[in-house]
């Protein structure tokens, strides 16, 4: 990676040495963690495809993970690349690339997330009528009933939302948990001990200052980058044990901790859309270890160098 940036710098040498110079492990104390410890890998924002040799990028990245040992994995949305707007023969073979290079070689069970690349013909490009369930074909790859969903690990409840919200109109969908959504989570809540320690991911930021930091201080994002119903979504955890929120969406890789919750949001396998770095995050994944009320975090360069022009 230095000597791509050394090649492209010049000028900028000194800005990009520190760039790449950033730490990319913490560890933090974090009360309410459960008497087991948890160590997961976090992968997000894959952008499976068959050009630039993305599929071996995503085997090398499958080995990377495994070399890792977690205990599982998390994969947090946008598996493939414009399923939003492809017809599902279009897909087939991304699909197909994800599933044998990255999800299928992966040791040990991958629990997705959807992301709004991963919907199928929602709104395809060339004006053909859009899908009836462009989740099926997600669903159906997943082995998935419904695309959010809870389940339990070492004394974690990990909670996945589906944060796709399809309208019609210029930013064809929003962040945002609808009704039906909601009222699942409040049931699932209800049936949560308040003190058990969760982990709720979402594709689709609930709390981000990526907008603030690139764009300026009062931008917060369009509704098509973050979920504009967060507040509603976070106040329903109010009385339970919120440890911890995975998010995707923004590539970018940034932690911010409100209250006794950390945000995460984990960069990219992808990082620039297969372009290279992107605000600094490189291709890569993270590591998380949950244990006697701490929060271990590192994020992975699998090594990657980008082909796409
Ligand atoms: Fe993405």
């Amino acid at each position: 990676m230095v000597d791509r940036r050394t090649v492209l710098s010049g000028l900028g040498a000194g800005a990009v040495s520190l760039a790449t110079s950033w730490p990319r492990s913490m560890s933090w104390a974090s009360s309410g963690s459960a008497k087991g410890q948890l160590r997961f890998a976090f992968f997000t924002d894959v952008h499976a495809r068959t050009e630039w040799e993305t599929p071996v990028a995503l085997a090398k990245a499958a080995k990377s993970i495994n070399t890792q040992k977690p205990d599982l994995v998390i994969a947090g949305g946008d598996l493939i690349t414009d399923g939003f707007t492809s017809l599902p023969e279009e897909v087939t073979p991304r699909w197909d690339t994800y599933m044998k290079n990255l999800h299928n070689a992966i040791e040990g069970d991958v629990h997705p997330t959807i992301g709004n690349h991963d919907l199928v013909a929602a709104n395809p490009a060339d004006g053909s009528k859009p899908s009836s369930d462009p989740r099926a074909e997600f669903r159906k790859r997943m082995k998935l009933d419904r695309t959010f969903y809870t389940f339990d690990a070492m004394g974690y409840r990990i909670f996945i939302l589906d944060s796709i919200y399809v309208i019609r109109g210029k930013l064809q969908y929003q962040g945002l948990i609808g009704p039906e959504q909601m009222n699942w989570l409040r049931e699932e809540l209800s049936k949560t001990p308040n003190d058990m320690p969760i982990v709720l991911v979402s594709h689709i930021p609930l709390l981000t200052a990526f907008y603030a930091a690139t764009r300026g201080a009062l931008e917060g994002g369009k509704p098509n980058r973050v979920m504009v119903n967060n507040r509603g979504v976070l106040d329903q955890f109010r009385d339970h044990n919120l440890l911890l929120v995975l998010q995707g969406h923004l590539h970018a890789q940034e932690v911010i901790r409100w209250r006794n919750t950390t945000f995460i949001t984990g960069g990219a396998l992808c990082a620039k859309w297969w372009r290279g770095s992107w605000y600094g995050t490189e291709e890569g994944f993270n590591v998380i270890t949950l244990r006697e009320n701490h929060v271990d975090w590192k994020y992975v360069d699998y090594g990657w160098e980008a082909k796409r022009p």
